[in-house]
């Protein structure tokens, strides 16, 4: 690709390959013919497209487990984040605690699907309540989707944006970091409708000016790739989930089960910790193993949960789980 003519400036919006190959892919995913010069723009990873769309005193609706990145996203574009829980371990919503929200004149609301840090993955029903609503109060609805196809069965992964009213509604952000595992590239992108998308085109225009072009032309490989690699990529992070989950059940770790993405949050109750951030720094430095504190995703004063992932080999994997041995024994609260 670098040795091809593709070094300087791409479309702003996007170099003509990638968009043509993309709103291919998007289209039959999302079933509707996706306009490719009006509805989409390409972005610096699924973050900036998340940045592109709020504006100042906007309140947003955000639920709670969240992808940390909202805040300061929120916090960037001047927005007012109305946390909503979801409670754990099936990670549900109130529907009376989530209509209360939308009722406070609100612009928007972010859906992570699949969810990062808890794996859920959103059900139609409750999709359908969530766009109940947004009609309800004319509200947005601004979706992160970058583990679109990392999804376990029996779940299923549905567009916000093709439920019936929604496209008019829906800015979907995502992006090609997980589905290729190309995080580093940042290649990401919005798919909404025109009058949408002409806004997000300036903000992209004055923020980043436009994606890395070879990177864009490269991308094109993946983005024709077809169902069977989706299929490869979801048996993969099946058996990496089966792999990593028996093996701490065998340790006798409680956890959650993932629906989709690749995160695992272990309840650290039982260790007597009172903080997880000390627990964290525990298992560090004494077991070698990374977490993140939970109550870096929560807006309520959860600190009992600790984050892990396994988008890793097996072999480091199975290391993680040798040195989670005994640690019970190797962790204690000084
Ligand atoms: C939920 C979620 N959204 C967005 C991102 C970032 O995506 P990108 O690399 O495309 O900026 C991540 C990365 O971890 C994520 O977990």
């Amino acid at each position: 690709m670098t040795r091809e003519d593709f070094h300087q400036y791409s479309i702003t919006w996007g170099a003509q390959n990638f968009i043509e190959a993309l709103a291919e892919k998007q289209s039959s995913l999302m079933r509707r013919k996706i306009d490719l010069n009006g509805e989409i723009v390409v972005t610096c990873g699924g973050t900036e497209a998340m940045m592109t769309v709020a504006n100042p005193g906007d309140k947003v609706i955000v639920f709670s487990p969240f992808y940390e990145n909202y805040g300061a996203d929120a916090i960037l574009s001047g927005a007012e984040p109305i946390y909503v829980p979801l409670y754990p371990p099936e990670f549900n919503f109130n529907a009376d605690e989530l209509e209360a929200a939308f009722k406070q004149r609100l612009k928007a609301l972010i859906l992570c699907n699949p969810s990062n840090p808890c794996g859920k993955v959103f059900t139609y029903d409750e999709l359908k309540l969530i766009a109940n609503f947004a009609e309800k109060y004319d509200t947005f609805v601004i979706t992160d989707e970058v583990y679109e196809h990392i999804v376990y069965e029996p779940h299923r992964h549905i567009y916000f944006a093709s439920l019936p009213g929604m496209w008019e509604r829906t800015i979907s952000c995502s992006s090609l970091s997980k589905t290729y595992s190309i995080t580093g590239w940042r290649l990401g992108y919005i798919i909404a409708p025109p009058h949408i998308i002409d806004v997000a085109k300036k903000v992209h225009d004055f923020l980043t000016v436009g994606a890395a072009a070879p990177l864009q032309e490269a991308a094109v490989t993946g983005l024709r790739f077809g169902d069977d690699y989706y299929k490869w990529l979801q048996d993969k992070y099946t058996r990496k989930r089966n792999l990593f989950l028996k093996g701490l059940d065998d340790l006798g770790i409680v956890h959650t089960t993932p629906q989709g993405a690749y995160y695992v949050l272990l309840d650290i109750s039982e260790f007597g910790f009172d903080s997880d951030l000390k627990f964290c720094e525990a298992l560090a430095r004494d077991v070698g193993v990374g977490a993140v504190p939970g109550s870096s995703f929560f807006r309520e004063p959860v600190n009992h949960l600790i984050r892990l992932h396994f988008a890793k080999k097996d072999e480091t994997l199975n290391e993680a789980l040798n040195r989670l041995e005994g640690l019970r024994r190797k962790i204690t609260p000084k």
